[in-house]
């Protein structure tokens, strides 16, 4: 799939953000390796810690349905700038995706990076645990 699809498609997730308290509104586009793309938006609650962001809604929501092997990953934000995913998230997609493509977009100016520079140390339950 061409990633300028990928990124138009977590732009329009980023529509649905529900995020009263930051205002930052953020989506994300997740291929799996069976070529579906499952979308998220940033999720927020009045209880703060309760906040889901944008990669990992598209993430569990795809995990929910079967689907766990991934290529790439699109991130968008309504900063203009190319938003990095937070440790948190950087951990759920080393549970799934160490080897995805994460693209970050600043509308369709994108760039393509390997995950592992996000991570480089990982606490790798393939290591591990698993
Ligand atoms: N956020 C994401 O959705 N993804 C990230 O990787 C960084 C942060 C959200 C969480 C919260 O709703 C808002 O951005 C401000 O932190």
């Amino acid at each position: 799939m061409d990633y300028s699809k990928l990124v138009e498609m977590a732009y329009e997730a980023m529509s649905f953000s529900y995020s009263p308290y930051s205002k930052f509104q953020v989506g994300a586009a997740v291929l799996t390796e069976e070529g579906k793309v499952f979308t998220g938006c940033n999720i927020e609650c009045a209880s703060y810690g309760g906040t889901n962001c944008a990669e990992r809604t598209a993430i569990f929501k795809a995990v929910s349905e079967g689907y766990k092997n991934f290529k790439a990953i699109a991130i968008v934000s309504s900063s203009r700038t190319k938003t990095q995913p937070c440790g948190i998230c950087r951990q759920v997609i080393e549970e799934f995706a160490p080897d995805i493509e994460v693209i970050l977009a600043d509308e369709m100016d994108y760039t393509v990076y390997k995950f592992r520079e996000f991570l480089p140390l990982p606490f790798s339950p393939h290591e591990h645990l698993l």
